[in-house]
């Protein structure tokens, strides 16, 4: 006989969907917006290199991936005039939090001079979150520049620090209607694309320079901490940081070994020395990594659109070393890019499986935020990864459908749980 198993979280646990500024308003005008202009025909040519090996829907996609206006963000999802809508259909999910970002570039176009324009349409966009009883969790930097921040050197320039906490200062006071903030978004992960990799904006690869940024986005954070409480003692603040379980093949020695000190430089090392000024760990669990150093065969999880490891499991150790910190967990961002909607219901309750099991054993883990509530810009992807609840149909009038993962999401918000049958 199948045993059933009841999965159910507390009665405060937090249920949301998560958005960013520029993934999803349309016309921004930033460091981003130009570096998609001169590298849209290149993005598009090497598409079909890198995804027609890892991308178990190459076929599907390769019409999207191979034209350069996908890699161009300019309408995106037009969420700035239809955020409404957008959270309508989130109320209709039943979705209690929305983690979205302020976009800097359009709150202080130019150095110093703030647009009270802007700042009241964010009011607007809070007030309507509030009108339907949805709780907003503010992302302050999601990895795009004002051009005029660009061009001082980004945060290589460490005046971007005290230039950034007067943003967040002019913003946070702006909007003591918000108790929740999230001051950067993957400090780590921009750093390494940005300047490790070189793969998006400014695309200056050097690993020196690597170091130097996290280095600097850690000293920005903790000023940015500091910042907020003195205006609001009250508010709950932190980051969001991705973490990858990097899994040691076969549990031999050396894959420990080297997956303990990828994990140090990758994982613990921004967690370490931001520990004493964050109010709980956000943690974005996407990745996967398994280290296999002597070429054996390895572990085999299903792949998302993206060639990404779907390894659901892996959350519950990134829990639990996490848990040492002893700080409230969020995951403010898990999910995939899967367009045709086959694997998102198992994978969410898969994960919410192993997000339990870690609670069980102690982990406070406080909330779960869904990557992402609306189809979007997947940086230097493009328009073609779908990790939307809500699907976005960019041919016929940026149309929303709700996806039935997303039904099923709602049921388990519902529900605060769901009845699993393990396999
Ligand atoms: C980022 C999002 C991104 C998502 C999927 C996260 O690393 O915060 O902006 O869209 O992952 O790649």
């Amino acid at each position: 006989m199948i045993e059933k198993n009841e999965i159910k979280f507390p009665n405060n646990f937090l249920w949301g969907a998560a958005i960013a500024a520029h993934q999803t308003e349309g016309d921004n005008n930033n460091n981003w917006s130009v570096w998609e202009k001169s590298n849209a025909n290149r993005l598009a040519a090497n598409s079909e290199q890198t995804f027609s090996k890892l991308s178990p829907v190459w076929k599907e996609i390769k019409e999207d991936a191979t034209n350069p206006s996908n890699y161009i963000s300019g309408k995106a999802c037009d969420h700035y005039n239809r955020y409404s809508e957008d959270f309508s259909l989130a109320k209709k999910l039943h979705i209690q939090a929305i983690r979205t970002s302020i976009e800097w570039s359009r709150i202080e176009r130019e150095k110093g001079q703030f647009n009270y324009k802007e700042l009241d349409h964010y009011k607007s966009v809070f007030a309507d979150l509030a009108s339907k009883n949805i709780k907003p969790i503010v992302t302050l930097w999601h990895w795009t520049f004002p051009l005029w921040i660009e061009e001082k050197g980004g945060w290589l320039n460490r005046k971007t620090v005290s230039y950034f906490c007067r943003f967040v200062e002019k913003v946070v006071s702006y909007f003591p209607e918000i108790d929740f903030w999230v001051t950067l978004n993957e400090a780590e992960i921009f750093a390494r694309e940005s300047y490790l990799l070189g793969r998006w904006p400014p695309g200056k690869k050097n690993p020196f320079r690597y170091f130097m940024i996290v280095n600097t986005l850690i000293l920005a954070h903790n000023k940015a901490f500091k910042v907020i409480k003195k205006i609001n003692q009250n508010a709950t603040v932190g980051f969001s940081q991705n973490i990858t379980f990097f899994e040691a093949n076969k549990k031999r020695l050396l894959n420990k070994l080297v997956a303990k000190i990828l994990s140090f430089f990758a994982n613990e090392y921004f967690l370490n020395r931001t520990a004493h000024y964050t109010d709980y760990i956000g943690l974005n669990y996407y990745f996967h990594t398994t280290i296999n150093l002597f070429k054996e065969q390895k572990i085999v999880c299903v792949k998302s659109d993206m060639g990404w490891d779907l390894c659901e499991y892996g959350i519950f150790d990134v829990l639990v070393n996490i848990g040492r910190y002893k700080k409230p967990i969020y995951i403010t961002e898990n999910g995939l890019a899967d367009k045709n909607d086959t694997y998102r219901e198992a994978f969410i309750k898969d994960t919410l499986f192993y997000i339990k099991k870690a609670m069980d054993k102690g982990v406070e883990v406080k909330g779960y935020i869904y990557w992402s509530l609306i189809d979007n810009f997947e940086w230097d992807k493009g328009f073609w990864p779908r990790f939307g609840l809500i699907e976005i149909d960019y041919k016929n009038n940026l149309e929303r459908k709700i996806r039935k993962s997303a039904i099923a999401f709602s049921e388990i918000i519902a529900n605060n749980g769901f009845t699993t049958t393990p396999g």
